[in-house]
């Protein structure tokens, strides 16, 4: 079949996959063609069990998957084929040398586009979709353009906006698509192509189009703000439980407030996902490395703030067990960064979880999703740690129960029952203030809501 483009993604995860499963399923005229060098991955979004889970993709896969949707190993033959290449290789914290712990690992990037300098005969549109630093698109376009072949390749930045969980939602109907070019005449040329696939469903008034630098910053910018305004409640969380206030009615009314709005003002253990801390550790790198040392230093805190948030949140429930969680059996109500996926990375349930076992807490996991990852997050100290899916079990015998992730499941279940289970005083922590805590209370459970009065049957508590 003649397709009137061939796409390409180089990256088969979070990111990658969802976005190009959506745009096949909309754009049957287009072959889209997804590689990775990691074949087990691979193999996993040719069967039934996808390597990712995410609301809706499966249907979407399914619908375009073996039609103009196609997931391969061969990354040279179809680099060779593609006109249009997205970029999606993970470009994680830096682990070593300068910038340890805050610049990104721009390796796997790097090496990307030295395979398709070496591959490619012809001319091609090249599209960061990984997040990265400001300014790379212009070392990526000088590596490919140095090619002896006379070969030209227009870097592009459209950095991707969706959230996990709601990922093929936020594909589908999406807030804006940014798209950043040079303003030369190949840039624009170039840009006006990527406007047309996603014109083929978003309105035309949601594609953005930008200068290249412009678009790069956009998505770093966006994610410090979303990561700010958590770090900003969760402050008022600590001084709610000092004081006679509520964070939930304090973020209810400030919500209310149209110029604040009510999103990402839910007070919770932690922020987590791969992106927020490691995006704004990259803006703070990039203010340092211009010397904006308070401009970095006032980034810094906010994920300074989430450190905290998780610290303190550990300290409350040593303070509340009387100071001790040694040899106690601790169940975690869920594992993955948020609700509805399975990702774990930085995860506040890693750091909680690290934090009761250096306490020498018999610590258990439970999450429909996430154990598979937990088992990986956790392997420093998975002797000391037991993963139990079914949540009635991973409470039995346990201490206390403590909520890390939002899962609809966890409001349903039977807390009459697993209170019957436990030891006696039982605690409930929740960490994302998700449960019916006045009714824990009255069957029993001595319950420690965050930003929130605890709701505690002991005197000395
Ligand atoms: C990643 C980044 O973390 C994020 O900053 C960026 O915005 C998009 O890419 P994600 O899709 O969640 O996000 O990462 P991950 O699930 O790790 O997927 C990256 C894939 O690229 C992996 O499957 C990996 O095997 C693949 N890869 C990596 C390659 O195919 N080639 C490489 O050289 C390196
Ligand atoms: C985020 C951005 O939303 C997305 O636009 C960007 O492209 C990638 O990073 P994601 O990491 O999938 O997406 O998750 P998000 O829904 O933003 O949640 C991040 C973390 O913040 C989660 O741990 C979540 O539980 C926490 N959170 C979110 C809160 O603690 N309170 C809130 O009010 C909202």
């Amino acid at each position: 079949m003649n397709f009137a483009k061939k796409i390409l993604c180089i990256g088969a995860g979070y990111v990658g996959g969802p976005t190009m499963a959506v745009i096949a399923a909309k754009c049957p005229q287009y072959k889209v063609t997804v590689v990775d060098v990691n074949p087990a991955r691979i193999a996993a979004w040719n069967s039934d069990a996808l390597p990712i889970y995410e609301p809706g993709l499966s249907d979407v896969v399914k619908q375009a998957r073996g039609r103009n949707l196609f997931f391969s190993t061969e990354i040279d033959a179809a680099i060779d084929e593609a006109e249009i290449i997205f970029v999606s290789v993970n470009t994680p914290t830096k682990s070593f040398g300068e910038g340890a712990g805050k610049a990104a690992d721009l390796q796997y990037w790097e090496r990307t586009a030295r395979n398709i300098v070496k591959v490619s005969k012809g001319d091609k549109i090249i599209i960061e979709k990984s997040t990265l630093p400001v300014r790379t698109a212009e070392a990526m376009s000088s590596i490919l353009n140095a090619n002896e072949k006379g070969i030209h390749f227009e870097v592009l930045s459209n950095p991707e906006f969706l959230a996990e969980g709601t990922a093929i939602a936020d594909l589908n109907n999406p807030d804006r698509v940014l798209i950043g070019s040079q303003l030369t005449p190949e840039g624009l040329k170039a840009r006006d192509q990527v406007v047309e696939i996603y014109a083929n469903w978003v309105p035309r008034e949601r594609i953005v189009t930008s200068n290249v630098w412009s678009a790069e910053l956009s998505k770093l910018v966006a994610n410090a703000f979303l990561a700010q305004r958590i770090s900003s409640i969760n402050s008022i969380s600590e001084l709610c439980e000092k004081t006679e206030a509520d964070v939930t009615e304090v973020s209810r009314t400030i919500g209310m407030d149209s110029r604040i709005g009510s999103r990402f003002l839910v007070s919770s253990v932690g922020f987590g996902g791969s992106c927020f801390k490691k995006d704004i550790l990259n803006l703070v790198y990039i203010c340092r490395s211009y010397g904006l040392t308070e401009v970095a230093d006032y980034w810094e805190s906010v994920v300074e703030m989430n450190e905290h948030q998780k610290r303190r949140f550990v300290k409350n429930m040593l303070r509340a067990m009387f100071n001790t969680v040694a040899g106690k059996r601790i169940a975690l109500f869920g594992f993955a960064f948020k609700a509805d996926t399975g990702d774990t990375r930085e995860s506040p349930a890693i750091d909680v979880a690290i934090q009761l076992v250096k306490e020498q807490a018999k610590v258990v996991i439970s999450d429909p999703k996430a154990l598979d990852n937990a088992k990986i997050d956790l392997a420093s100290c998975i002797d000391n740690v037991e993963f139990v899916k079914d949540p009635y079990e991973a409470a039995k015998g346990a201490h206390a129960i403590a909520v890390m992730t939002e899962w609809k499941d966890y409001k349903g279940l039977d807390y009459g029952k697993i209170y019957a289970g436990m030891e006696r005083p039982a605690f409930i922590f929740d960490g994302r203030n998700v449960l019916d805590h006045k009714a824990l209370f009255e069957m029993g459970f001595n319950v420690f809501p965050l930003g929130q009065p605890a709701l505690k049957h002991l005197k000395t508590v």
